[in-house]
């Protein structure tokens, strides 16, 4: 029988990446692993339970309270995380705040986790592929302390890890520690994550271009032309791309990484900083596509270097294979004077 890698051992075997960690990094990894296969299996379901599926707030048949399934991803991440004691914090899009855990155990963690526990939420009723996307940091506040504000609103490049669980034709987590991007396949004959997709790279180039051209009139004028650019007929660099657009991010993310592509949320004249959250969704990718050879860009400069000010700011983005990245932002910085 072949030797499969389960994410279990992968972890196990790799504890010696998380320098200054003694299991804490190794721990939040599993926390994640537990919490994602509870949701997938909600997710799976959806399609028969109606009742998941029903508004946030309305009542199902046995008078018990009813969860959309991004309310539900986020209680079952924040408390699995909670139960592992290493974690003294979580932001999430879900809610307002940040949550500070009043546990003793949880204040002593010298990390805070932030995440989008379920992306591209509006694909949930359609069985169209959504995932969750998470970010780890080291605290900036006092061990032994309530998990504080300054602890959330770090740069990407303080990143120790980053990932995202997409739930598609099959179920995935992939992760950096800043070692590389490793993603397992879930197999749900065995209720484990496998090793399939070891050190993945971003193509160089490609030719998948990923935006929601419902706002093309919206886009300045550097957006417009780049998009042109990738429409336009030339066979020498393989042109015109492809359009492919989900409106999952994680999805859209993850084919483009294993084929190339690039992924943007630009600016529009309604949303002047686009729509996508530095913190949950632009950061912890940007992280992965880094690690994978790839580029994200607001347009202006490295997602990873953007000082956020508040835990839901949103950033103009623009990620994938690294030529295609500089070529658009070639686009944005020439067009950047001109009327919109
Ligand atoms: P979420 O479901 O977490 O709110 O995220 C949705 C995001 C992202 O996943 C997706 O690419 C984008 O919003 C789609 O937005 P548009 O419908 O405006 O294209
Ligand atoms: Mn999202
Ligand atoms: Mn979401």
């Amino acid at each position: 029988m072949s030797h499969f890698t389960t994410l279990g051992e992968f972890i196990i075997d790799r504890q010696k990446d998380f320098p200054g960690s003694s299991g804490e990094l190794s721990r939040i990894l599993s926390a994640i692993r537990l919490a994602s296969k509870i949701v997938n299996q909600e997710i799976n379901k959806a399609g028969v339970a109606a009742d998941i599926l029903g508004a946030a707030g309305s009542e199902n048949i046995q008078g018990e309270q009813q969860q959309k399934l991004d309310v539900y991803a986020d209680e079952k991440f924040i408390k699995a995380i909670e139960a592992r004691g290493v974690v003294c914090g979580i932001g999430s899009e879900e809610n307002d705040d940040y949550i500070a855990y009043e546990s003793e155990k949880c204040q002593n963690g010298k990390y805070v986790l932030l995440m989008d526990p379920l992306d591209g939420s509006s694909n949930i009723d359609v069985n169209v592929s959504i995932g969750t996307i998470f970010s780890v940091f080291k605290r900036k506040s006092e061990i032994g302390t309530k998990a504080e504000l300054k602890d959330f609103l770090q740069i990407g490049d303080e990143q120790v890890a980053a990932g995202y669980v997409i739930y598609g034709s099959s179920t995935m987590l992939v992760f950096t520690t800043g070692n590389g991007v490793h993603g397992f396949t879930y197999d749900p004959g065995i209720g484990t994550f496998i090793l399939s997709h070891p050190d993945m790279k971003f193509p160089d180039n490609g030719k998948i271009y990923s935006v929601n051209e419902g706002n093309y009139n919206n886009f300045n004028q550097g957006v417009r032309r780049y998009i042109q650019y990738c429409q336009e007929i030339d066979a020498s660099t393989n042109r015109p791309y492809t359009g492919r657009y989900i409106g999952s991010l994680v999805a859209d993310f993850h084919r483009n990484l294993i084929k190339g592509g690039i992924y943007m949320y630009p600016a529009t004249n309604a949303a002047p900083n686009g729509k996508l959250r530095l913190l949950y969704e632009c950061s912890p990718l940007a992280f992965l596509a880094e690690q994978a050879g790839g580029s994200a860009s607001t347009g202006n400069g490295r997602v990873m270097e953007v000082e956020p000010t508040e835990l839901h700011q949103r950033v103009p983005y623009f990620i994938g294979s690294k030529e295609m990245v500089e070529m658009a932002e070639t686009f944005l910085q020439t067009h950047k004077e001109s009327a919109q």
